[in-house]
C-alpha cells in the first residue's frame, strides 16, 4: 500500500515501514561508528521499541555485541492497515541483529501484567540463563493494576495551582497560552501509580525471584527534570511525583537485590522528541527552542546519541559519576546555564511570527514525523510499500 502520515492532534496514526527501518539503521550506523563499549551481556529492555528504550537496545547489541530481549507494546500490521511505528522498529532492529549473528527476540504484550513477566522470566531461562542489564523505558498514559485489574490515568497537571504559559501547536507554528488547571482528586496517586517505581519494582523482584539476575547486574529507568520553565507542569506537576516515586524506588531495589550485588540507578535524560514528549504542553516548544541553541553550540543530541554516551562514559566506566541523588545525569549539556539563559531569552519573544526564525520548530517537526518513519531521506513516499512486515524474534 502507499503510506501517508494521518495526524490527529499530536498524534500520527500511520507509520511507515521502510521510513521506521531507515531511521533505526541510522541508529545502528552511529553506534556501528564509534568505539565499542565494554558493556552488558545479556540485556533486558523493558519498553524497546520507540525513544530511549529502542536507542538502549541499539547501544546494548551493536555497541557491545549484547543479546538483547524486548518487551513493548505495539499494534501489528492488518492487511490496508499498517502497524505502530515500534512494531516497524522492531522488526528492523532484529533483522540486523539477527544478520550480525546477535540474539534478539521479543514479547508483544502488556509489560505491567505478571503474565508478561512471567513469560519474559521463561525466555530468558530458556535462552540466555542470567541478565546483567535491565532497561526500564515505559512510558504510558495507563496501568491496569495486576492484582486489582483497575485501570489508572496519569495526568499531566500542576499542582496547586493554575499553569499559564505559551505553548506551541507544532503543526502550524501557532504560538498560544495554554491554562492548565491543577490536579484534583486522584489525579497524583493515580500517575504515581502509572508512571512511578512500583512496577519497576516489580519487574526486578519477579526476575530476582526466578534466579535470573547475574552477580553484579545492574538496572535503569529513565527520568527527566528539565528547566525552570517547564517546571510547573513537569518536575513539580503530576508526572513529576511520579518522577520522584521512580528515582526513590531505585534504591529500594539496590537493597532488594543486594545478595547478587544487583544496583539499580535512574538516568535522568535529555528532553527529546519522542511519541511520550509530544504529548505535554509546553515541551514542544521548550525542546524547539532547546535544539536552536543546542545544535548552534554542537551539543545536540538525539536518543542514539544520549544513550551511547549514557552506556559509555556513565554506565561502563570504573565509577559510576552521579549527582547529589545519587542520579546517573545526561541532561548536563541541555541544563548548561549558557544554553538555559538562552533558551529563557528566545521563550520571551517566540511569538506566531517569528517561531520558524527563533526557533527548531522545523526541526522538531522533522523529528515528530521521524517517529513514525515520514519525512526521511531516501524514501520514496509514492511507491508501495508492504505493510505485513512480521518480527523476526517475536515470541
Ligand atoms: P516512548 O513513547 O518512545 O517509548 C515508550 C515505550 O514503552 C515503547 O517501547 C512502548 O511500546 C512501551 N510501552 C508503553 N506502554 C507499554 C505497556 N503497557 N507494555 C509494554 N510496553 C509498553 O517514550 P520515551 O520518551 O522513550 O520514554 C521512555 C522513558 O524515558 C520514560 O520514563 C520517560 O519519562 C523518560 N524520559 C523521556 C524524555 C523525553 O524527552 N522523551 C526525557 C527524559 C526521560
Ligand atoms: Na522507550
Amino acid at each position: 500500500m502507499i503510506i501517508t502520515p494521518r495526524t490527529r492532534g499530536f498524534i500520527c496514526l500511520t507509520a511507515h515501514p521502510t521510513g521506521c527501518a531507515k531511521e533505526v539503521e541510522r541508529q545502528i550506523n552511529y553506534v556501528n561508528a564509534k568505539e565499542k563499549i565494554d558493556g552488558p551481556k545479556n540485556v533486558l529492555v523493558i519498553g524497546s521499541s520507540t525513544g530511549f528504550g529502542l536507542a538502549s537496545r541499539i547501544t546494548a547489541a551493536f555497541g557491545s555485541h549484547a543479546s538483547t530481549i524486548g518487551v513493548y507494546l505495539e499494534k501489528p500490521p492488518k492487511e490496508g492497515r499498517p502497524a505502530s511505528p515500534g512494531w516497524y522498529n522492531t522488526a528492523a532492529f532484529e533483522e540486523k541483529a539477527q544478520q550480525q549473528g546477535l540474539y534478539a527476540k521479543s514479547i508483544n504484550g502488556d509489560a505491567f501484567s505478571t503474565e508478561i513477566k512471567s513469560q519474559t522470566v521463561e525466555l530468558i531461562k530458556q535462552d540466555l540463563g542470567k541478565i546483567d542489564l535491565v532497561i526500564y523505558s515505559l512510558a504510558s498514559p495507563v496501568r491496569q493494576h495486576p492484582e486489582t485489574g483497575e485501570r489508572f490515568r496519569s495526568v499531566l497537571k500542576p499542582i496547586g495551582q493554575t499553569f499559564k504559559n505559551k505553548t506551541v501547536d507544532f503543526h502550524t507554528g501557532e504560538i498560544s497560552q495554554v491554562h492548565i488547571e491543577p490536579a484534583e482528586g486522584d489525579d497524583i496517586e493515580n500517575t504515581v501509580t502509572v508512571m512511578g517505581g512500583d512496577d519497576w519494582k516489580r519487574w526486578m523482584s519477579a526476575l530476582h525471584k526466578a534466579n535470573v539476575l547475574s552477580e553484579n547486574v545492574m538496572t535503569v529507568a529513565y527520568s527527566y527534570i528539565g528547566p525552570d520553565l517547564t517546571q510547573p507542569i513537569y518536575r513539580d506537576g503530576t508526572i513529576g511525583k511520579a518522577k520522584e516515586d521512580l528515582e526513590h524506588t531505585a534504591s529500594e531495589i539496590t537493597t532488594s537485590i543486594s545478595d547478587v550485588k544487583g544496583k539499580a540507578y535512574v538516568s535522568v535524560n535529555k528532553a527529546l522528541v519522542t511519541q511520550a514528549s509530544s504529548a505535554i504542553p509546553v515541551i514542544p516548544l521548550y525542546i524547539s527552542l532547546l535544539y536552536k541553541i543546542m545544535k548552534e553550540k554542537n551539543i545536540h543530541e538525539g536518543c542514539i546519541e544520549q544513550m551511547y554516551r549514557m552506556f559509555k562514559e556513565r554506565l561502563y566506566v570504573d565509577e559510576i559519576p552521579l549527582d547529589d541523588k545519587g542520579r546517573i545525569r545526561i541532561d548536563d549539556w541541555e541544563m548548561r546555564a549558557d544554553v538555559q539563559q538562552e533558551v529563557e531569552q528566545l521563550w520571551e519573544q517566540a511569538t506566531t511570527e517569528n517561531i520558524y526564525e527563533i526557533s527548531d520548530l522545523k526541526g522538531y517537526h522533522t523529528d515528530f514525523f521521524n517517529l513514525f518513519g515520514f519525512e526521511v531521506e531516501e524514501i520514496d513516499y509514492d511507491k508501495e510499500v508492504n505493510e505485513m512486515v512480521a518480527i523476526p524474534g517475536l515470541q
